[in-house]
């Protein structure tokens, strides 16, 4: 067993709710939620929930020194360990629905890409709802966000209304191809062209 997956499964004991999986994600599935961010340029990426750096490190390949980014998760364990380990990476022990504060602490108004590791399926409808706005306020209006489920969960309540939610939210939502060599298999949305809240 890697040291990630040792970290892992002991934050997992520790806290099963808020770290939701027993393993880290699959190099396979962090390449395809990485997939969004360009190979030019200068992007702002947000990453949500990195846990032991899965999906940081498939960013890190693409970014290669360039642009920002800024990862948030509430677990200050993994936090200490990914700054460690990435010296070009903004590592951030805080809730995601904190997201436009933190921008806000770095000059920056919005990201251009959002990064999800989150465990969406245990989160409450509220909660859920929380993080999802705070993911849209964040974006550039031509911003995209990447999240992932588990296959086994789709059909689950909390996997249909995010589903939803995510496409009230953006304008276009693409769900890519099951990620098999993920334990658990796993989907990703592809997410572009974030709406405006409703108003009340
Ligand atoms: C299922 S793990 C995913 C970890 C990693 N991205 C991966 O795929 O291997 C979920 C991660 O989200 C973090 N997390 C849960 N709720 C959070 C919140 N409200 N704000 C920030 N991070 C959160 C947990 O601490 C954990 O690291």
């Amino acid at each position: 067993m890697s040291n990630d997956t040792v970290s892992f499964l002991v934050e997992f004991v520790k806290d099963p709710m808020t770290v939701a999986s027993v393993t880290p994600s699959s190099p396979a599935l962090a390449r395809r939620v990485a997939a969004c961010i360009p190979l030019t340029g200068d992007p702002v990426v947000v990453e949500l929930g990195p846990g032991t750096g899965a999906f940081t490190e498939a960013i890190q390949l693409l970014l290669a020194d360039r642009g920002r980014h800024i990862a948030i998760d509430v677990n200050a364990r993994f936090i200490s360990v990914l700054a460690a380990r990435f010296g070009g990476l903004d590592a951030v022990t805080a809730d995601a629905a904190d997201l436009a504060g933190i921008l806000a602490a770095r000059g920056l108004r919005h990201a251009d890409f959002v990064v999800s590791g989150l465990p969406w399926a245990a989160f409450r409808p509220d909660r859920q709802q929380n993080l999802l706005d705070a993911v849209v306020d964040a974006l550039s209006p031509d911003g995209a966000f990447t999240t992932f489920a588990y296959l086994h969960s789709r059909w689950a309540a909390p996997a249909r209304r995010l589903r939803r939610s995510l496409e009230d939210r953006f304008e276009e939502v693409v769900l890519g191809r099951t990620v098999w060599s993920n334990l658990p298999p796993a989907l990703v949305y592809h997410c572009r062209r974030p709406r405006p809240a409703p108003q009340p």
